[in-house]
């Protein structure tokens, strides 16, 4: 059985006070056994978020790293740092790194190898750009996206690796992919890594859906066979939303 996950991604949100604030809230929430559960907040926020989250099943994800493990990288935080403060998780090749940070492929196969050199789990963002939707060219770039950057790796490797399909088109827009859009991408997505692979490996593989998941559009999106949970952007501010969404599967 493949792991159910719902991931938040506050993004440049919250201050130390209205992180605590929303921590101790989703803590108070009841929360669905079957799901992992995990928060992925600013870097300034991980070291309280994992004090606060001690002892409950709320995971925290940092949400990007270096590429280097030290060095004059100045403002960049390293895998080690993200372990010695007890973060065992990272996002990487968010849209938004892509987009606002150049972020290519051959800078996510450092990271990626980086991350696991360290001993941190990966949840992989990609996604095609509305352009690439409408020339019907998107299946081709999820592909390049997941080639040039994690076909390097061996089967061991994806045992840490969450995939998290986002469509650019739909994060923060309030406009989803419908859930059969989502689910033909991640069909899409098994069926590539079972042809770089095997369909062993390509049916262990979590595959999470990204892009204006909220509680009222959960439900439908999670009961497609394909996806495997969510990674939730502006919804995951929101203890209750978040915890409806969770609550989802
Ligand atoms: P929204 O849920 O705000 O659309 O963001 C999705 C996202 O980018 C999560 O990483």
């Amino acid at each position: 059985m493949r792991k159910q996950i719902v991931a938040g991604n506050w993004k440049m949100n919250l201050d130390a006070a209205q992180s605590q604030e929303l921590i101790t809230a989703l803590k108070s929430e009841k929360l669905s056994n079957a799901v992992q559960v995990a928060i992925a907040t600013p870097f300034v926020h991980l070291a309280s978020a994992v004090s606060q989250t001690k002892g409950s099943d709320i995971g925290v994800v940092a949400q990007n790293m270096h590429q280097a493990i030290s060095g004059a990288f100045t403002g960049e935080i390293s895998a080690p740092m993200l372990k010695s403060i007890g973060v065992n998780t990272t996002l990487l090749g968010h849209s938004e790194r892509r987009a606002y940070f150049h972020e290519t492929d051959t800078m996510l196969a450092e990271k990626v190898n980086t991350a696991l050199e360290n001993e941190l789990e990966i949840i992989f963002c990609f996604g095609e750009e509305l352009e690439q939707r409408k020339s019907g060219s998107h299946f081709d770039v999820v592909s390049s996206q997941l080639r040039n950057a994690l076909f390097h790796l061996d089967t061991t490797q994806w045992k840490h690796i969450v995939l998290a399909y986002e469509p650019v088109w739909a994060i923060g827009t309030g406009e989803t992919a419908s859930p059969e859009q989502a689910q033909e991408m991640h069909a899409h997505i098994r069926d590539v890594l079972a042809s770089q692979y095997d369909d062993s490996l390509a049916q262990s593989v979590s595959i999470l859906y990204g892009g204006s998941v909220k509680p009222s559009n959960a439900k439908e999106i999670f009961a497609k066979p394909d996806v495997d949970g969510g990674l939730i952007g502006g919804a995951s501010l929101n203890a209750a939303d978040f915890a409806a969404i969770v609550n989802a599967f």
